[in-house]
């Protein structure tokens, strides 16, 4: 009784906080693909320990996409190619598919996904805490179509920001020069940190 009254309690806390303060947040927006070596220093290096460390301040989104193009081919079914390569395009499916799948607390498993070799390597060091439906699902997603839908309106997004390098960091709406640390950046833009 005790604790759920006070989970209750922090709960109320934590929205009334969220509520307040929303000005202040700080919109960043990066593209990446998922075998691209500075995506995968700015998302280990960087942007999962901001959100792990100072969490709620950044509403980070990622945009798994890259280099690469979408098409319809034989039976209206999308094809992507992608800038390294079938993995790459295999497991951007995949970060796609846990954005989609979890839209508000996807970041730790687009980060453990981001950099490894093979979808099969993925699903072992990055699911295996999830329950084996949800496990199932996400792989379903990444091996079929809907997964192929999710990779082409990251695409899309991509191409409509005109995005020529990977990866490329918006902080509200302005672009991030890499060559400091995204965290100066995020906190020059609120009070919070
Ligand atoms: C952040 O994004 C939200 C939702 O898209 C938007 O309403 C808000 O104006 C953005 N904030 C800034 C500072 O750009």
């Amino acid at each position: 009784m005790a604790t759920s009254t006070a989970t209750l309690l922090f709960a109320c806390i934590a929205v009334s906080l969220f509520t307040y303060s929303n000005g202040q947040q700080v919109n960043v927006t990066i593209f990446t693909e998922s075998q691209c070596p500075f995506c995968t220093r700015l998302l280990r290096e960087q942007v999962w320990p901001f959100h792990a460390t100072r969490p709620g301040i950044a509403n980070i989104q990622i945009v798994p996409f890259g280099k690469g193009n979408c098409e319809l081919a034989y039976e209206n079914r999308l094809s992507c190619t992608c800038m390294h390569g079938q993995t790459e395009c295999d497991l951007n499916r995949l970060q796609n598919c846990a954005i989609s799948y979890f839209p508000k607390k996807h970041l730790g498993l687009v980060t453990c996904i981001q950099g490894l070799k093979t979808l099969d390597e993925a699903v072992e060091r990055c699911l295996a805490r999830l329950s084996p439906r949800t496990q199932q699902r996400l792989i379903q997603c990444a091996s079929t179509q809907t997964g192929e839908v999710l990779n082409y309106y990251s695409m899309l997004n991509t191409h409509r920001a005109g995005i020529r390098i990977w990866p490329t960091a918006y902080v509200n709406g302005q672009f991030f020069d890499r060559s400091y640390p995204l965290e100066q950046e995020i906190c020059r833009h609120t009070d919070w940190c």
